[in-house]
């Protein structure tokens, strides 16, 4: 496998490409380092690293030469920020995926595998969540996601173009942004611990997600890049947790009460988030197995380190 990852230096995207190079395949990573960094990724005989931007199609063409598959996974991708300039998020998140997707159409690639989002369904009619589950986005960025969905959809129906849509919960890990006032909860959370501050919860912390560990996250995506599945396809545990359970693990791995601060629930928040995994288990054969206590006691020595 020869493969582009966009958003290579990214967060989800430089594990997806230490996972990638492991197994053996070439990598070229067009990114344009708006949030992503290179000291994210290794240096590697079998890497390539191009700085790019998917908005540009010359960048697009150069980068896609050659390749067998492309995993693309850059996007704007602050849901708060796509309220702010939904056209900014808009001319990335769709025009930029169209560009990709045309390259991988064009070049014909054999396959082709993008980030979607559990954002598309908003408020979940029903819960655990199916991938068929009809989407109701309440925010730009969920809409785009939902967009990118429906274009892959057609092309497969057009052209036969092979893609999959992975459709990731709340994923963490080390290299997880945690100074970005829209980070992931447990990012920041490590972050206050780092800092020595009280972790601030918005409600009363009964809140639930499918946290999953960005290792499973790239192993699901390798998974997905050498199979035929098509559609959307969860990236989940299958398991949701509570803050205040996460607060207790955080709690047992560093040895001490953590201070905790309550604050408004805020608004549009949703209260419980859980996913169906069948599809990830059946037609990935990957099961995201790594234990949330595990996770978090790999992410906390990883920020902390000795200061742990
Ligand atoms: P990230 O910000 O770490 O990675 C995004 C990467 O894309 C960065 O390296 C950034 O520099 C690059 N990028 C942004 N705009 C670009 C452009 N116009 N051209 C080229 N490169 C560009 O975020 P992440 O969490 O690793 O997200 C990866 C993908 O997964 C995104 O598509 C995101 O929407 C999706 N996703 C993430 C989560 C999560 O919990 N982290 C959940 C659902 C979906
Ligand atoms: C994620 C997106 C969010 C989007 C939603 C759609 C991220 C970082 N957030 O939100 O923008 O609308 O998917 O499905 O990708 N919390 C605290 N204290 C904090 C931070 C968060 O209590 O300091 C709470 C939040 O209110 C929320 C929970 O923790 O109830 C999880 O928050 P977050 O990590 O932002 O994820 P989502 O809410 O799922």
């Amino acid at each position: 496998m020869y493969v582009l990852v966009t958003g290579g230096a990214g967060f989800i995207g430089s594990h997806s490409v230490e996972a990638l190079l492991k197994i053996g395949a070439r990598v070229r990573v067009l990114d344009n380092f708006s949030t992503g960094k290179r000291q994210n990724l290794p240096s590697h005989p079998n890497l390539e690293i191009l700085s790019g931007d998917i908005q540009d199609v010359k960048d697009i063409s150069h980068a896609v030469a050659n390749v067998t598959h492309i995993l693309h996974l850059a996007a704007q991708v602050s849901v708060q920020d796509s309220l702010v300039h939904p056209t900014k998020s808009c001319s990335i998140n769709i025009q930029g995926f169209v560009n990709v997707l045309e390259a991988a159409r064009k070049h014909q690639v054999d396959r082709m595998v993008y980030a979607s989002s559990a954002a598309v369904y908003g408020y979940p009619q029903q819960l655990p969540i199916a991938e068929d589950d009809a989407v109701h986005p309440i925010s730009p960025y969920g809409l785009e996601k939902s967009v990118n969905d429906q274009y892959a959809d057609l092309f497969h129906s057009l052209f036969n173009c092979s893609m999959l849509g992975v459709r990731y919960f709340n994923v963490y890990g080390p290299r997880q942004d945690p100074k970005s006032p829209y980070a992931g909860v447990i990012s920041k959370f490590i972050h206050f611990i780092e800092q020595q501050q009280p972790l601030t919860v918005f409600g009363d912390g009964s809140q639930t997600r499918d946290f999953v560990f960005v290792s499973d996250v790239a192993k699901a995506n390798v998974a997905a890049l050498r199979s035929d599945a098509t559609g959307v396809c969860h990236v989940a545990t299958g398991t949701s947790r509570s803050l205040l359970d996460m607060i207790q693990v955080l709690s047992t791995c560093i040895g001490r009460e953590l201070q905790v601060i309550h604050q408004d629930a805020q608004a549009g928040d949703i209260p419980h988030s859980a996913a169906h995994v069948e599809k990830l288990a059946q037609a990935l054969g990957v099961q995201c197995s790594t234990r949330f206590e595990d996770g978090l006691r790999i992410l906390l020595k990883e920020v902390l380190g000795s200061k742990g």
